[in-house]
């Protein structure tokens, strides 16, 4: 079975995704991962050494090399914006699934996490504006969306898998 998460950083995706992943005796497949283990590289060095160009090339090509492996997949809080890995997702034929939260659990949660080097140049009003700008595209390419703040990890399990 197939599943994809998408989100905003820091909504979850991860955890959501090792836990999916458990529950359905299934792999994982992080997208940052796979792009850390191309590369040789942490994902700031990759952004301090090559930009962030070369970051989003190497998603997209993680993205289109793993979107069909039967598995969880979860991608990065920045995979849908491009138009040609938006186009992917709706087209992939797996349930995507949207963990959203409130911008305050967000910024807690980042906390001084120093491998977000998106999140890292910017104050929380930046995070919010950030957010806010990339919504559409999250509710564009997903077919369930997930408030999370107020739930436990295993009941956003039980809500995605019913829903698949
Ligand atoms: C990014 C999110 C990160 C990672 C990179 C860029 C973004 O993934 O891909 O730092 O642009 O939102 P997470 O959403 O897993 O933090």
């Amino acid at each position: 079975m197939r599943i994809v998460l998408v989100g905003f950083m820091a909504c979850g995706k991860t955890t959501i995704g090792q836990l999916l992943a458990a529950r359905l005796k299934q792999r994982q497949i992080d997208l940052d991962e796979e792009i850390v283990a191309r590369e040789g590289l942490a994902i700031p060095e990759i952004f301090s050494r090559f930009g962030e160009e070369h970051f989003r090339l190497s998603e997209h090509q993680a993205l289109l090399d793993n979107i069909g492996q039967d598995a969880v997949i979860t991608t990065g809080g920045g995979t849908p914006m491009r138009d040609d890995n938006a186009a992917c997702l709706i087209n992939s034929g797996a349930p995507v699934i949207l963990l959203d939260a409130e911008i305050s659990t967000i910024v807690d949660r980042i906390g001084n996490d120093r491998n977000r080097p998106i999140a890292n140049k910017l104050d929380p009003a930046g995070l919010e504006k950030l957010k806010a700008s990339r919504q559409s595209r999250y509710e564009r390419v997903a077919s369930l969306k997930i408030q999370t703040d107020q739930l436990r990890p295993e009941e956003i399990c039980d809500q995605i898998l019913d829903f698949c």
